[in-house]
Protein backbone atom coordinates (compact mmCIF):
# COMPACT_ATOMS: atom_id res chain seq x y z
CA UNK A 1 0.00 0.00 0.00
CA UNK A 2 1.44 3.33 -1.30
CA UNK A 3 1.48 6.22 1.65
CA UNK A 4 -1.20 8.72 1.10
CA UNK A 5 -0.61 12.46 0.83
CA UNK A 6 -2.92 15.17 0.47
CA UNK A 7 -1.84 18.09 -1.99
CA UNK A 8 -4.70 20.36 -0.84
CA UNK A 9 -3.75 23.18 -3.90
CA UNK A 10 -2.72 21.96 -7.28
CA UNK A 11 0.73 22.28 -8.62
CA UNK A 12 2.02 21.51 -12.40
CA UNK A 13 2.88 17.40 -12.41
CA UNK A 14 6.38 18.17 -13.69
CA UNK A 15 7.07 19.86 -10.55
CA UNK A 16 6.35 17.34 -8.28
CA UNK A 17 7.10 14.25 -10.85
CA UNK A 18 9.44 12.72 -7.90
CA UNK A 19 6.35 11.49 -6.52
CA UNK A 20 4.83 9.93 -9.52
CA UNK A 21 4.41 5.68 -8.47
CA UNK A 22 5.55 6.44 -4.67
CA UNK A 23 2.25 7.80 -3.17
CA UNK A 24 -1.12 7.80 -3.45
CA UNK A 25 -2.17 11.76 -4.16
CA UNK A 26 -4.76 13.27 -3.23
CA UNK A 27 -4.82 16.35 -5.22
CA UNK A 28 -7.53 19.35 -4.08
CA UNK A 29 -9.21 21.66 -7.02
CA UNK A 30 -7.86 24.80 -7.51
CA UNK A 31 -9.60 26.97 -5.49
CA UNK A 32 -8.62 30.13 -3.59
CA UNK A 33 -9.92 29.51 0.01
CA UNK A 34 -10.27 26.15 2.26
CA UNK A 35 -10.00 22.59 0.54
CA UNK A 36 -11.92 20.96 -1.54
CA UNK A 37 -14.18 17.94 0.03
CA UNK A 38 -12.22 15.38 -1.98
CA UNK A 39 -9.10 16.61 0.29
CA UNK A 40 -11.01 16.95 3.69
CA UNK A 41 -12.92 13.17 3.23
CA UNK A 42 -9.27 12.13 2.90
CA UNK A 43 -7.65 14.05 5.94
CA UNK A 44 -7.69 11.03 8.42
CA UNK A 45 -5.97 8.39 6.41
CA UNK A 46 -3.31 11.02 5.04
CA UNK A 47 0.23 9.63 5.98
CA UNK A 48 1.46 13.54 4.30
CA UNK A 49 0.49 16.71 3.89
CA UNK A 50 2.48 19.15 1.11
CA UNK A 51 1.36 22.71 2.24
CA UNK A 52 1.15 26.26 1.04
CA UNK A 53 1.88 29.24 3.22
CA UNK A 54 -2.04 29.72 2.77
CA UNK A 55 -3.11 26.43 4.79
CA UNK A 56 -3.47 26.59 8.54
CA UNK A 57 -2.08 23.64 9.77
CA UNK A 58 -2.98 23.69 13.95
CA UNK A 59 -4.02 21.87 16.74
CA UNK A 60 -7.74 20.76 15.42
CA UNK A 61 -6.57 19.90 12.25
CA UNK A 62 -3.36 17.75 13.47
CA UNK A 63 -6.12 15.94 15.86
CA UNK A 64 -8.24 14.67 13.11
CA UNK A 65 -4.90 13.22 11.38
CA UNK A 66 -3.69 10.34 13.59
CA UNK A 67 -1.85 8.90 10.67
CA UNK A 68 0.46 12.14 9.44
CA UNK A 69 4.18 11.28 9.67
CA UNK A 70 5.18 14.20 7.59
CA UNK A 71 4.09 18.18 6.91
CA UNK A 72 6.04 19.44 4.27
CA UNK A 73 5.69 23.01 3.23
CA UNK A 74 6.12 24.76 0.09
CA UNK A 75 7.96 27.98 1.61
CA UNK A 76 10.83 28.86 3.89
CA UNK A 77 8.48 30.79 5.95
CA UNK A 78 6.06 28.38 8.76
CA UNK A 79 4.24 30.67 10.31
CA UNK A 80 1.07 29.07 9.25
CA UNK A 81 2.66 25.95 10.99
CA UNK A 82 1.80 24.75 14.82
CA UNK A 83 4.97 23.50 14.70
CA UNK A 84 4.91 22.64 18.65
CA UNK A 85 2.04 20.54 18.20
CA UNK A 86 4.12 18.89 15.21
CA UNK A 87 6.64 18.34 17.56
CA UNK A 88 4.96 17.04 20.16
CA UNK A 89 3.27 14.22 18.09
CA UNK A 90 6.76 13.62 16.76
CA UNK A 91 5.84 14.94 13.37
CA UNK A 92 8.73 16.71 11.32
CA UNK A 93 8.04 19.87 9.74
CA UNK A 94 9.94 20.52 5.93
CA UNK A 95 10.58 24.37 4.45
CA UNK A 96 12.34 25.17 1.63
CA UNK A 97 15.14 27.48 2.37
CA UNK A 98 17.30 28.90 0.16
CA UNK A 99 15.41 28.30 -3.33
CA UNK A 100 13.78 31.18 -3.14
CA UNK A 101 16.78 33.45 -1.94
CA UNK A 102 17.71 34.90 -5.22
CA UNK A 103 13.91 35.45 -6.57
CA UNK A 104 12.79 37.01 -2.89
CA UNK A 105 16.20 39.74 -3.32
CA UNK A 106 15.70 40.66 -6.79
CA UNK A 107 12.14 41.69 -5.81
CA UNK A 108 13.16 43.43 -2.82
CA UNK A 109 15.31 45.28 -5.05
CA UNK A 110 12.66 45.82 -7.57
CA UNK A 111 10.44 47.50 -4.39
CA UNK A 112 13.18 49.56 -3.06
CA UNK A 113 13.54 51.34 -6.78
CA UNK A 114 10.02 51.16 -7.60
CA UNK A 115 9.70 53.39 -4.54
CA UNK A 116 12.95 55.42 -4.20
CA UNK A 117 12.42 56.20 -7.93
CA UNK A 118 8.68 56.36 -7.78
CA UNK A 119 7.83 54.47 -10.34
CA UNK A 120 4.01 53.60 -9.30
CA UNK A 121 3.03 57.68 -9.28
CA UNK A 122 5.00 58.33 -12.44
CA UNK A 123 3.78 55.58 -14.57
CA UNK A 124 0.13 56.20 -13.14
CA UNK A 125 0.80 60.26 -14.29
CA UNK A 126 1.94 59.16 -17.86
CA UNK A 127 -0.89 56.85 -18.34
CA UNK A 128 -3.34 59.26 -16.98
CA UNK A 129 -2.23 62.62 -18.77
CA UNK A 130 -0.26 64.47 -16.70
CA UNK A 131 3.13 64.03 -18.67
CA UNK A 132 3.47 67.45 -19.88
CA UNK A 133 6.49 68.33 -20.86
CA UNK A 134 10.23 67.02 -19.51
CA UNK A 135 9.85 69.05 -15.74
CA UNK A 136 13.34 69.43 -14.38
CA UNK A 137 11.64 69.03 -10.92
CA UNK A 138 9.56 66.38 -11.89
CA UNK A 139 8.97 63.41 -10.25
CA UNK A 140 12.18 63.61 -8.38
CA UNK A 141 12.71 60.71 -6.28
CA UNK A 142 15.71 59.37 -3.49
CA UNK A 143 19.38 59.25 -4.54
CA UNK A 144 20.50 55.32 -3.81
CA UNK A 145 24.25 56.13 -3.54
CA UNK A 146 25.78 57.30 0.02
CA UNK A 147 22.49 56.55 1.26
CA UNK A 148 21.68 54.27 4.38
CA UNK A 149 19.66 50.48 4.29
CA UNK A 150 18.65 49.19 7.34
CA UNK A 151 18.11 45.19 6.93
CA UNK A 152 15.90 43.94 10.10
CA UNK A 153 17.19 40.24 9.41
CA UNK A 154 20.30 38.95 8.49
CA UNK A 155 19.46 35.45 6.92
CA UNK A 156 19.95 33.90 3.47
CA UNK A 157 17.55 36.73 2.01
CA UNK A 158 18.86 39.49 3.61
CA UNK A 159 22.12 38.52 2.77
CA UNK A 160 21.24 38.33 -0.70
CA UNK A 161 19.39 42.01 -0.42
CA UNK A 162 23.34 43.19 0.70
CA UNK A 163 25.03 41.66 -1.55
CA UNK A 164 22.56 43.53 -4.35
CA UNK A 165 22.28 46.49 -2.88
CA UNK A 166 25.90 47.67 -2.29
CA UNK A 167 25.89 47.51 -5.84
CA UNK A 168 24.09 50.63 -5.88
CA UNK A 169 26.16 52.15 -3.47
CA UNK A 170 24.14 51.79 -0.58
CA UNK A 171 25.80 51.72 3.05
CA UNK A 172 24.72 48.83 4.92
CA UNK A 173 23.32 48.57 8.80
CA UNK A 174 21.49 45.16 10.47
CA UNK A 175 19.48 44.51 13.14
CA UNK A 176 18.62 41.31 14.85
CA UNK A 177 18.35 40.06 18.07
CA UNK A 178 21.78 38.53 17.96
CA UNK A 179 24.45 40.04 16.26
CA UNK A 180 26.27 37.07 13.46
CA UNK A 181 29.98 38.27 13.24
CA UNK A 182 30.50 36.11 10.40
CA UNK A 183 27.40 36.95 8.14
CA UNK A 184 28.20 40.29 9.20
CA UNK A 185 31.54 40.25 7.03
CA UNK A 186 30.16 38.70 4.65
CA UNK A 187 27.27 40.84 3.78
CA UNK A 188 29.10 43.87 4.43
CA UNK A 189 26.68 45.67 6.69
CA UNK A 190 27.37 46.61 10.22
CA UNK A 191 25.31 45.89 13.40
CA UNK A 192 23.19 48.55 14.86
CA UNK A 193 20.64 48.38 17.61
CA UNK A 194 16.78 48.41 16.31
CA UNK A 195 16.40 52.01 17.47
CA UNK A 196 19.41 53.19 15.32
CA UNK A 197 18.59 51.32 12.54
CA UNK A 198 15.25 52.84 12.72
CA UNK A 199 16.06 56.39 13.11
CA UNK A 200 19.02 56.68 10.58
CA UNK A 201 18.08 54.52 7.70
CA UNK A 202 17.10 56.08 4.30
CA UNK A 203 15.62 52.76 3.37
CA UNK A 204 14.38 49.58 5.69
CA UNK A 205 13.73 46.36 4.63
CA UNK A 206 12.29 43.43 6.50
CA UNK A 207 13.94 40.17 6.26
CA UNK A 208 12.88 38.47 9.48
CA UNK A 209 10.65 35.00 9.96
CA UNK A 210 7.17 36.02 11.60
CA UNK A 211 7.20 34.53 15.38
CA UNK A 212 6.26 35.59 18.29
CA UNK A 213 8.91 38.01 18.69
CA UNK A 214 8.82 39.66 15.34
CA UNK A 215 5.00 39.91 15.20
CA UNK A 216 4.25 43.65 15.34
CA UNK A 217 7.88 44.63 15.56
CA UNK A 218 7.09 47.61 13.12
CA UNK A 219 4.64 49.31 15.48
CA UNK A 220 3.62 53.02 16.05
CA UNK A 221 7.03 53.58 18.01
CA UNK A 222 8.45 51.92 15.57
CA UNK A 223 7.57 53.77 12.70
CA UNK A 224 8.03 56.92 14.69
CA UNK A 225 11.51 56.78 15.04
CA UNK A 226 12.26 56.68 10.79
CA UNK A 227 13.26 59.54 8.71
CA UNK A 228 10.24 61.39 7.10
CA UNK A 229 12.05 60.97 4.16
CA UNK A 230 12.78 56.82 4.76
CA UNK A 231 10.96 53.92 2.48
CA UNK A 232 9.82 50.82 4.39
CA UNK A 233 9.96 47.61 2.27
CA UNK A 234 8.56 44.35 3.55
CA UNK A 235 8.63 41.40 1.40
CA UNK A 236 9.05 39.16 4.88
CA UNK A 237 5.85 38.50 6.54
CA UNK A 238 2.81 41.21 6.71
CA UNK A 239 2.47 40.86 10.44
CA UNK A 240 5.62 41.78 10.93
CA UNK A 241 4.08 45.38 10.59
CA UNK A 242 0.97 47.03 12.37
CA UNK A 243 -0.88 47.58 9.43
CA UNK A 244 -3.27 49.98 11.58
CA UNK A 245 0.18 51.89 12.68
CA UNK A 246 1.44 51.78 9.21
CA UNK A 247 -1.56 53.65 8.04
CA UNK A 248 -1.24 56.47 10.46
CA UNK A 249 2.67 56.68 9.23
CA UNK A 250 1.33 56.88 5.42
CA UNK A 251 -1.58 59.35 6.13
CA UNK A 252 0.25 61.86 8.57
CA UNK A 253 3.69 61.22 6.47
CA UNK A 254 6.30 59.98 9.63
CA UNK A 255 7.90 58.26 6.35
CA UNK A 256 7.48 59.07 2.94
CA UNK A 257 6.24 55.94 1.06
CA UNK A 258 5.88 52.02 2.06
CA UNK A 259 6.61 49.26 -0.63
CA UNK A 260 4.75 45.46 0.64
CA UNK A 261 5.24 42.60 -1.04
CA UNK A 262 2.98 41.15 2.03
CA UNK A 263 0.56 42.53 4.04
CA UNK A 264 -1.90 41.87 6.97
CA UNK A 265 -4.18 40.02 6.48
CA UNK A 266 -3.48 38.29 3.27
CA UNK A 267 -5.19 38.90 0.73
CA UNK A 268 -5.74 42.57 1.38
CA UNK A 269 -9.34 43.47 0.65
CA UNK A 270 -9.81 45.48 -2.51
CA UNK A 271 -11.42 47.99 -0.22
CA UNK A 272 -8.48 48.22 2.13
CA UNK A 273 -7.78 51.78 2.95
CA UNK A 274 -3.78 51.22 1.87
CA UNK A 275 -4.54 50.78 -1.53
CA UNK A 276 -6.03 54.62 -1.24
CA UNK A 277 -2.76 56.23 0.03
CA UNK A 278 -0.35 57.20 -2.90
CA UNK A 279 2.50 56.60 -1.17
CA UNK A 280 1.74 53.01 -0.40
CA UNK A 281 2.41 50.53 -3.00
CA UNK A 282 0.98 46.75 -2.78
CA UNK A 283 2.30 43.87 -4.47
CA UNK A 284 -0.03 40.16 -3.84
CA UNK A 285 3.08 38.63 -2.12
CA UNK A 286 5.13 37.60 -5.57
CA UNK A 287 8.47 37.24 -3.92
CA UNK A 288 9.23 33.59 -5.10
CA UNK A 289 7.25 34.20 -8.07
CA UNK A 290 9.38 32.80 -10.82
CA UNK A 291 9.31 29.80 -12.93
CA UNK A 292 12.55 28.30 -11.53
CA UNK A 293 12.26 29.16 -7.68
CA UNK A 294 8.66 27.91 -7.78
CA UNK A 295 9.93 24.68 -9.31
CA UNK A 296 12.69 24.16 -7.00
CA UNK A 297 10.61 25.02 -3.95
CA UNK A 298 8.23 22.16 -5.35
CA UNK A 299 10.92 19.62 -6.06
CA UNK A 300 12.46 20.80 -2.32
CA UNK A 301 8.78 19.94 -0.93
CA UNK A 302 8.25 16.51 -2.70
CA UNK A 303 11.84 15.83 -1.08
CA UNK A 304 11.01 16.63 2.35
CA UNK A 305 8.02 14.83 2.19
CA UNK A 306 9.21 11.36 0.49
CA UNK A 307 12.31 11.41 3.11
CA UNK A 308 9.23 11.93 5.84
CA UNK A 309 7.22 9.28 4.70
CA UNK A 310 10.45 7.01 4.28
CA UNK A 311 11.47 7.41 7.97
CA UNK A 312 14.14 9.44 6.75
CA UNK A 313 15.55 12.85 8.29
CA UNK A 314 14.31 15.76 6.05
CA UNK A 315 16.88 17.52 4.32
CA UNK A 316 15.57 20.53 5.69
CA UNK A 317 13.28 20.44 8.98
CA UNK A 318 12.63 23.43 11.00
CA UNK A 319 12.23 20.63 14.15
CA UNK A 320 14.84 18.85 13.96
CA UNK A 321 14.20 18.00 17.93
CA UNK A 322 11.45 14.75 16.61
CA UNK A 323 15.04 12.87 15.79
CA UNK A 324 16.51 13.44 19.55
C1 LIG B 1 7.35 32.68 0.85
O1 LIG B 1 6.81 33.65 1.28
C2 LIG B 1 8.03 31.68 1.61
O2 LIG B 1 8.04 31.71 2.87
O3 LIG B 1 8.60 30.78 1.01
Amino acid sequence: MKPVVLLPHPLPPDWISSLDGRVELIVGAEQETGWSANVTESISRADGLLSLLTDRIDEVLLEKMPRLRIVSNMAVGVDNIDVKACTRRGIPVGNTPGAMTDATADLTLSLLLAAARRLPESSRDAREGRWRTWSPTGWLGADLRGATLGIIGLGKIGRAVAERARGFGLRLVYWKPAPSPENEAAAGARYVTFDELMSTSDFVTLHCPLNESTRGLIDEAALRKMKPSAILVNAARGPVVDTPALVRALTENWIRFAALDVTDPEPLPPDHVLYSLPNCFILPHIGSATHGTRKRMAEMACENLLSGLDGRRLPNCVNPEVYS
